[in-house]
């Protein structure tokens, strides 16, 4: 399938996006002096601006390649709650299935940003157990006709407290008995079993952790093929895509590497939330009927424009297709 007539199909796709849901919260400004009151910088205002964040962008960026997404997970039933249903609404993600619980906070990142350096990022959130789904009255059902209605579905697991190993069995169960995708993003620091998922996506870091082997010292190169075959040996899941920042992305099958795929990025702003539209994008284009090396290709190209954007962002078909981003050669 060449690239066009991939996004075309993914116009028509339905995904559901389970996992923790955050409002990404953006203080912009400049810095000209130091606090008198301790050496810091102080930060004169001048916007501030609020995005979809975790499994929120994962549905974001989905939308933006014009599939129909949905979106379960936990808000709070405070100010940044409604302002990421005000986002939520005004990019068409179903989330009437997430849980609306007035006992957690909305889990809030901010970034404080001098012109384009971030300062700091300050972090709201309630303690792990709050947000899970468990205790929530008719889960399996709910999951049930959520799965039933989607062509794939996407695990965005920020370790929050939703993603749990009862929900991942309860998932894969689901996927399998409808023949659908499964992807999971994963945060190994919680060592959930992955056995029977279709696609994982961790960064660097995180499948050295899913491999469990060491960080290379200094010197020392990635073990990228150990990992691809320790990982498959744990999970065997049917593709094994590894993000590698500024290097890219390997694609794993059967435990090998198959593929390694430079980065797309022509210039790089901000690369948080790149590893959202990989997800997003590999998981649209597989189940839209691309190869396993097209839907890489085509999510690198998506990661080289979100990157070139400030704060978390999304691609859309255009610019994924625009001709600055360089042609995929196997
Ligand atoms: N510094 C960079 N230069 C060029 N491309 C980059 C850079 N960082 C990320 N990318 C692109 O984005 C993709 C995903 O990035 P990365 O491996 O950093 O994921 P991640 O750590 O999960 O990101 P995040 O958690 O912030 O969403 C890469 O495969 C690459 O295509
Ligand atoms: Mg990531």
């Amino acid at each position: 399938m060449n690239t066009s007539a991939v996004l075309e199909a993914c116009r028509s796709l339905r995904i559901l996006v389970i996992g923790d849901v955050m409002l990404d919260h953006y203080i912009w400004g400049e810095v000209n002096r130091i606090s008198p009151e301790a050496p810091v910088p102080v930060l004169h205002v001048m916007r501030e601006s609020h995005t979809a964040g975790g499994a929120a962008n994962v549905a974001l960026n989905l939308a933006s390649l014009g599939a129909t997404a949905s979106l379960i997970g936990t808000i709070g039933d405070d100010e940044a709650g409604t302002t990421l249903a005000r986002i939520l609404e005004a990019t068409a993600i179903d989330f009437s299935r997430c849980n609306i619980d007035p006992a957690v906070a909305t889990i809030v990142k901010t970034r404080v940003i001098a012109r384009t350096q971030q300062l700091c990022r300050i972090d709201r959130e309630t303690t792990r157990h709050g947000y899970a789904l468990e205790a929530r009255a008719n889960l399996d059902a709910m999951l049930e006709c959520a799965v039933a209605e989607t062509d794939a579905v996407i695990v965005s697991d920020y370790a929050k407290g939703v993603v749990t190993q009862a929900l991942m069995d309860r998932l894969i169960a689901l996927a399998d008995a409808r023949g659908l995708l499964l992807a999971v993003d994963p945060k190994p620091s919680h060592h959930l079993s992955l056995r029977g998922v279709g696609l994982i996506t961790p960064n660097r870091h995180e499948a050295l952790e899913l491999a469990g082997l060491p960080e290379p010292g200094p010197g020392e190169a990635y073990p990228l093929e150990a990992i691809c075959r320790s990982i498959h040996a744990a999970f065997a899941p049917k593709l094994l895509v590894i993000t590698l920042g500024a290097d890219g992305m390997a694609l794993s099958r059967a435990g090998k590497v198959e593929h390694i795929l430079a980065t797309a990025a022509r210039k790089v702003f901000d690369v948080s939330g790149a590893g959202d539209t990989v997800i997003a994008t590999l998981t649209a284009a597989l189940a839209s009927g691309a190869s396993a090396v097209e839907a890489a290709s085509l999510a690198n190209r998506a990661a080289g424009v979100v990157v070139s954007k400030m704060g978390t962002a999304t691609a859309t078909p255009e610019e994924i297709l625009s001709p600055l981003q360089p042609e995929f050669s196997a």
